[in-house]
């Protein structure tokens, strides 16, 4: 596969290393399988709470082993300041390449983790999740003129880039406007993408986007499960990911 130059961010990354698999999966044994079928087909590994709950740090040690560099730490850190910054503290030791917190709580509790950071992780702002429409915003109680989610989305992602994250996770249908506010250096990462041929039933994302659109509009990662863990073939359904990422770059 041809290396490219993305012009969006002016780096330089292969296709398919846009790509993070999140290894929503219950047990070490299978976690550990996939990491094996997919290590030299994707770009980073994202552990996130159903795996971390259950095998804890241990899940990060078999990810190392198989592939030093690729582990991006799902935690969604969300709570008091000088607690968040204690788990930082304790997350320094796995060398991952991003930590999530979220941005609801404002940028005390996003700068106490940016503070906390030793060893050159990167701290990503989650803004909305993207399993949330404008009528969960409204549910919840956000404010009329933030309940469009691109709106609460920038005004997240700018607490994020105050407090000194490298970037945020929102879904590809903000990616456009918060590269455009906070330009190409500013990391983003994009879930809840589903290219045309994938099926997934009972699903729970909402604003949801192709992985072409999702790159042409200037993410830098995304984050595709279910369409690669239910396939038939998850190597082929990579190889189609980074065909169309690769469409989308050129
Ligand atoms: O592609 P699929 O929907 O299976 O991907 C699910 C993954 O996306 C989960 O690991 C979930 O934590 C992650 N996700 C995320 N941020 C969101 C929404 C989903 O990291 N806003």
């Amino acid at each position: 596969m041809a290396k490219k130059m993305d012009l969006k961010s002016g780096s330089s990354k292969k296709p398919h290393e846009y790509i993070i698999f999140p290894l929503d999966l219950p047990t070490l044994d299978e976690a550990t399988h996939y990491v094996r079928l997919l290590k030299n087909y994707i770009g980073l590994f994202k552990v996130g709470l159903e795996l971390f709950v259950k095998e804890g740090p241990k899940i990060l040690r078999a990810i190392a082993e198989e592939t030093p560099t690729k582990i991006f730490l799902d935690m969604k850190f969300h709570d008091i300041p000088e607690t968040v910054s204690g788990a930082q503290k304790a997350a320094n030791a796995h060398h991952a390449t991003f930590i999530t917190v979220h941005c609801e709580e404002g940028k005390g509790l996003l700068k106490a983790v940016v503070d906390s950071v030793k060893n050159g992780t990167k701290i990503l702002g989650i803004t909305v999740l993207t399993s949330l429409s404008k009528e969960d915003l409204k549910e919840i109680g956000i404010r009329e003129d933030l309940q469009d989610p691109t709106q609460l989305v920038l005004h997240r992602a700018r607490l994020a880039k105050l407090a000194g994250c490298s970037g945020v996770v929102c879904s590809g249908k903000e990616v456009k406007a918060v590269k455009q506010e906070f330009g190409k250096d500013f990391i983003v990462v994009v879930p809840a993408i589903r290219p045309k041929w994938s099926v997934v039933n009972a699903d729970d994302q909402k604003r949801i986007t192709t992985p072409y659109d999702a790159i042409k509009d200037g993410a830098d990662y995304i984050v595709v499960g279910r369409p690669i863990k239910n396939a038939p073939d998850p190597i082929e359904a990579v190889k189609k990911i980074a065909k169309e990422i690769e469409q989308a770059l050129s």
